[in-house]
């Protein structure tokens, strides 16, 4: 794919999201009013799979929430692609902390839902559907509805559903939060496929930026892991995680991957003591 310059002059071409210099401030004029974010600034190369781990409560939704433009910056600006966000963005799968579905739907309704609404719905639109499905293990779950489902399994659903567009950035918020650590490490992988095959391919490379709590899953996906303090969520260290591709389960128990781990710990621990 052809490189898309980014004209803003903020950030050099190849930058598929930029955040500049960003607060964010729930209800700013009341007395409720939160500090979600304090002066972020981040750049995420096109291709670049980013992880985001932070205590609860720091404004790792936020963070994606903003890059989505589903909530304004109060200060600073996002930038993604060639454009300054100030609404909610296209091309963009996002995977909801809490999964939303059409209770009303079965589950490969709810897959194809972003197609069946831009009217472009195919037979093959199906087949990937059913694929993808397959490939999150839930096979033979196609024709039930959301309620029947677990919730791990719903989550699923939701990433089934913000990949059957194909789009170029995946925000994904702790997608596998509710999944034990089995299937966890079994989605891990298949997750990490699905990207390593959008490089291979001849559309772009996807853009992932991962949220998740848990700093060993963190190190495992990531190109980078961008660690974030309490709230409100300043930058702590925007670390590089030099592990080989494909990962594999076993580069968990490496020294390096437990260096790492631990350096990330220690910087959450030592900001949340200060
Ligand atoms: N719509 C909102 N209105 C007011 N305050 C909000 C809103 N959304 C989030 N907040 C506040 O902003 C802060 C950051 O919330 P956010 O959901 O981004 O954190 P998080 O890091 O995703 O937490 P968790 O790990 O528990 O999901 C919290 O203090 C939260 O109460
Ligand atoms: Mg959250």
């Amino acid at each position: 794919m052809e490189e898309r310059k980014n004209t803003t002059g903020d950030f050099n071409g190849e930058c598929h999201v930029g955040v500049k210099s960003v607060d964010k401030v729930y209800n700013p004029s009341l007395e409720t009013s939160v500090k979600a974010l304090e002066n972020i600034s981040l750049e995420i190369y096109r291709g670049r799979f980013v992880s985001v781990v932070g205590p609860s409560g720091c404004g790792k939704s936020t963070l994606l929430r903003l890059i989505a433009g589903l909530s304004p910056p109060t200060r600073g600006k996002v930038i993604v692609g060639e454009e300054e966000v100030n609404g909610p963005i296209q091309n963009v799968g996002f995977v909801f902390q809490k999964p939303v579905l059409f209770h009303w739907r079965k589950v490969l309704e709810n897959v194809l839902a972003p197609l069946s609404l831009k009217g472009e719905k195919s037979k093959d639109s199906e087949r990937k559907a059913r694929e993808l499905l397959s490939l999150t293990g839930l096979d033979g779950f196609e024709d039930r509805y959301p309620t029947e489902l677990s919730g791990g399994m719903q989550q699923r659903v939701s990433i089934c559903r913000a990949l059957i567009t194909d789009p170029p950035l995946l925000l994904m918020d702790e997608p596998f939060g509710a999944l034990d650590a089995f299937t966890r490490d079994k989605m891990n992988l298949e997750l990490l496929k699905i990207w390593r095959k959008s490089k291979e391919g001849g559309k772009g490379s996807k853009t992932v930026l991962f949220v998740t709590h848990d700093i060993e899953e963190a190190i495992f996906l990531a190109d980078n892991v961008v660690s974030l303090s309490e709230r409100p969520g300043r930058i702590l260290e925007n670390i590089s995680v030099a592990l080989t591709r494909p990962r594999e389960i076993d580069q968990k128990t490496a020294q390096k991957f437990n260096e790492l781990e631990e350096h990330i710990y220690h910087l959450m621990l030592g900001d949340s003591e200060n």
